[in-house]
């Protein structure tokens, strides 16, 4: 028997689980301590009324003969797609149709899956820093060539960095990618694209053939009005050449409850030899091979998040978290910190002090003040020297973190 020599490639653990691991340490050794979490992206407020309400019917409909539901279709529900093309896309101008969404168990699930409908030998590209799960997956995929430990870089993946200069949006890549992940607004930097820098990408994609993989897990963070895109559809051509994550963890809180989606143009074509294939199709094949849909009960929650309720309940949800956002930001700022993010975006972005590496800025916090947050070179090179903070905690955890941090 041989294992997937990949796998073997991959340095260290998952960044979370490390942090985990180092947090466990901490509070085995002082039982006591009073630790505030705002390291990984994890929702702390309850479910809306609305999305509890759906969830409350569908399990009673569940105990009925008539009602009750066996597997879901493969590609999921047609309330819930046809809820996610009307509000989701067509609402905002983009003409995306309900057969185009594939419902599934959420966003991160999907954008480690999505590779393998590609070439074992296409490029990738990233953001630098970039959310680990797009790398990780494609280390398994055997895609990414060798790992130099020194300086953090595969071989085969062509890195775009995003620094305070370019406002956290790369340049186009030197080098031809294949594929093309994106995530706007970002993790971890909180950064946002406009329209424009966003369009820059789809034309290039289209140029050079290119599939950019749009992450748009945190669009409902978007402040209006400033000319940033909710969906990479909202750019002309992007049906030939993008795809479309979309969760229901950071908006809704379905962290727990697991929903999300990947929306695949039929016109998102390439050529094999003399076929024409549509990556629609590959991934559809993949979803009926490998999956049996998310459950009726928590497709009926995200069905909920559409309803004029729902609707209101998940703007409140996020202007809490936001509220969170702005304090962390207002009191980093006033205590000289450099700080990025947090206006689109539940992230705040900063960075670490007296040339601190983020891993000794992150033992210093855990250590003197008991506040956790994510290291920024857990998420490439040129995360070095940044940490993360989340407003996803309590608007008092919030508080008494910033607090803290300001008595270092
Ligand atoms: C994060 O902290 O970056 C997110 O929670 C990751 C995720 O959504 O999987």
């Amino acid at each position: 028997m041989k294992v997937n020599e990949d796998y073997l490639k991959l340095p260290g653990s998952y960044l979370f689980s490390t942090i985990a691991k180092k947090v466990a340490a901490y509070r085995e050794a002082h039982p006591d301590a009073d630790i505030i979490r705002l390291g990984i992206g994890d929702v702390t407020r309850p479910l809306p009324p609305a999305v509890i309400a759906a969830l409350h019917k569908a399990v009673d409909e569940q105990a009925v003969a008539e009602t009750f539901r066996g597997y879901a279709p493969d590609l999921g529900y047609a309330f819930l797609r046809e809820a996610m093309a009307e509000h989701d896309f067509q609402a905002r101008g983009c003409e995306i149709a309900a057969d185009e969404i594939f419902i599934s168990d959420g966003a991160k699930s999907d954008s480690a899956n999505i590779q393998e409908i590609f070439g074992r030998d296409c490029r990738i590209a990233v953001c630098d820093p970039v959310y680990p799960v797009y790398v990780d997956s494609n280390v398994m995929a055997g895609r990414t060539g060798d790992y130099d430990a020194a300086t953090g870089i595969w071989s085969r993946v062509i890195y775009m960095p995003c620094t305070a200069e370019n406002g956290f949006v790369p340049e186009l890549p030197e080098e031809k990618p294949d594929l093309i992940y994106l995530c706007y607004p970002n993790n971890p930097t909180g950064g946002a694209i406009t329209k424009d820098q966003l369009q820059r990408f789809v034309d290039y994609a289209n140029e050079t053939g290119a599939v950019i993989i749009y992450d748009a897990a945190y669009e409902a963070y978007i402040r209006e009005g400033e000319g940033i895109p909710h969906s990479v559809y909202e750019c002309d051509g992007a049906r030939t050449c993008a795809i479309e994550l979309r969760s229901f963890s950071k908006n809704a809180g379905f962290t727990g409850l697991r929903l999300g989606a990947t929306v695949i143009p039929h016109d998102l074509k390439t050529r094999s030899g003399d076929r024409e294939v549509e990556l629609h199709s590959l991934w559809a094949r993949r979803h009926g091979t490998k999956y049996n849909g998310a459950p009726y009960i928590v497709q009926r929650a995200g069905e909920a998040c559409y309803s004029e309720a729902g609707k209101a309940e998940i703007r409140e949800l996020i202007g809490g978290y936001m509220r969170n956002a702005g304090l962390i930001r207002k009191g980093l700022e006033e205590a000289g910190y450099e700080v990025y993010g947090g206006v689109h975006s539940p992230y705040v972005w900063l960075k670490t002090p007296d040339r601190l590496t983020s891993w000794e800025f992150f033992d210093r916090l855990l250590e003197q003040v008991q506040v956790v947050g994510t290291p920024g070179s857990g998420f490439g090179p040129h995360g070095e020297h940044y940490f993360r903070l989340t407003a996803f905690g309590s608007y008092e955890n919030s508080v008494r973190a910033i607090e803290r941090i300001r008595s270092l």
